[in-house]
Order: structure tokens, then C-alpha cells, then sequence
């Protein structure tokens, strides 16, 4: 092939990609939220839309024009992101997960703004568990044979911390990154190590978002066969 042509080798396949940070609302004012930009996501839907697949990208508070070809569906929390997911992911042959997914949200949304008072202390937030839509569909694939693949910022012992995730979540692949100065967030830039259920473990280098989402596609059609 010349360069610059696409192999269309994803081409009959429906891949669900999430992209973004959800956010969780306090009031209708306030937000927990992350620092996810999308960026990652919107790489991994064009690059499969131009090796041919059909592409479901479901967004998640991104500030990013819609990729051509591409099938967004915009959400806000990670109740919301769970269900468009689920519902995308049913006749998918693969679903990337790169959207920060926030782990908790508050416990109770108020439907007014929260007000200072007068000589007091605000009162505490409290938390909730969120769903973990990557160990769901892992555990309870929505289509056999599907391929499924999670993203994971990590600090400390990275490639540790990757494995032992791997293997909790459940998922075929594992794209493991340092957080850091200069990397992941916001970031044009990635490094990381695409970790598979089998055992295998393939290092980025620095690069494009662009060839990194480029592997990670490799991975996965390797594995569709
Ligand atoms: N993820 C998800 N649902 C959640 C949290 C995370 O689907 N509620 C997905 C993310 O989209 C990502 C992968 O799981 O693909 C790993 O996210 P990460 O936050 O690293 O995993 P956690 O299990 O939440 O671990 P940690 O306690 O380190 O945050
Ligand atoms: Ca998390």
C-alpha cells in the first residue's frame, strides 16, 4: 500500500469508542469533573472510520468538532455515558473505552444552587459508587467474540498497577499511561504500553495520539481475526 492509504481492514466492523470526562452535577451550576480532554477518543474514532469501520463515539463533555463519518451520541454523567454505551455496544465487534468514567458522584443533586450561609461551614459532600461500565460489559459481553479495551492512567509502578487492573476489569486489552508532566491530558502527545489478557505487552513511543490509536486498532483487529 502507498503511503498515506488506509488498509480498510475494520471494514463490516462496528467499533463503540467513549471519549471525554463525565460529569457529575452538585446543583445546576456545579459539577465534579476531570481533566480528560478527549482527545485520545476523537484519535481512536477517526483512525477506525478510515480503516473502514462503522463508528458509534460516544462523547462525554468534549469541546472537539465531530469526527466525519462518525456517529456521536453526547453525554453528561456516568449513569448517561453507561447507557448509551451498553446500547451502542450491543452488535458491536469492539468497544474502547477512553473516556475518564468518574468513579463516584454526589450523592444527592440539589435542584437549587447551593447557598453560602451566613457565618457557617459548608456542609459535606457525600459520595457515591458509580458503574463501572469497562468490568460490566467485560463480565457480561454484549456480543460474543467482542473485543473490548480500556484505558488506564496510572502513577507509581505503572505496568503493576496495569496488570493487576487488566485482570480486574475483565477486558482484552489495557492501554496503560504515566501520568506526568507533558503526557495524557489535554496533551497532542502519548506514551504508553498496550497490555493484552494474553500476556502480551507492546510499548508506545511518544507520538501522535494518531498511532497510538493506530495500535490499538492493530490489537484489536488481530484479535477479531
Ligand atoms: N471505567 C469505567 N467505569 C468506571 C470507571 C472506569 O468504564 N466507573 C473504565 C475507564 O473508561 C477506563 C478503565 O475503566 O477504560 C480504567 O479506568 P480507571 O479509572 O483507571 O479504573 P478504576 O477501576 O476506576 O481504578 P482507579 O481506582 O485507579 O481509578
Ligand atoms: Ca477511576
Amino acid at each position: 500500500l502507498a503511503r498515506g492509504v488506509t488498509e480498510p481492514d475494520l471494514a463490516g466492523r462496528h467499533v463503540v469508542v467513549s471519549a471525554g470526562g463525565t460529569r457529575e452535577p452538585l446543583d445546576p451550576v456545579r459539577f465534579l469533573g476531570n481533566r480528560s480532554s478527549g482527545k485520545q477518543g476523537y484519535a481512536l474514532a477517526r483512525t477506525a472510520a478510515a480503516r473502514g469501520a462503522r463508528v458509534t463515539l460516544i462523547a462525554a463533555n468534549t469541546a472537539l468538532p465531530d469526527p466525519a463519518g462518525v456517529d456521536v451520541v453526547q453525554v453528561g454523567t456516568a449513569v448517561q455515558l453507561r447507557e448509551a454505551v451498553l446500547k451502542a455496544a450491543a452488535d458491536a465487534d469492539a468497544v474502547v473505552m477512553a473516556a475518564a468514567v468518574a468513579d463516584f458522584r454526589p450523592q444527592t443533586y440539589a435542584t437549587g444552587k447551593i447557598k453560602k450561609k451566613d457565618g457557617q461551614e459548608p456542609d459535606p459532600i457525600v459520595l457515591v459508587r458509580n458503574p463501572d461500565v469497562l468490568a460490566e460489559i467485560s463480565a457480561d459481553r454484549p456480543r460474543a467474540g467482542q473485543v473490548i479495551v480500556g484505558f488506564a492512567a496510572e502513577t507509581d509502578d505503572v505496568l503493576a498497577n496495569g496488570r493487576a487492573k487488566l485482570r480486574r476489569k475483565g477486558c482484552d486489552l489495557l492501554v496503560v499511561n504515566e501520568v506526568g508532566e507533558r503526557k495524557t491530558f489535554g496533551s497532542e502527545q502519548n506514551e504508553a504500553v498496550v497490555l493484552g489478557s494474553d500476556g502480551s505487552e507492546l510499548p508506545v513511543p511518544y507520538g501522535p495520539k494518531e498511532a497510538l490509536a493506530e495500535t490499538v486498532w492493530d490489537q484489536v483487529a488481530e484479535r477479531l481475526g
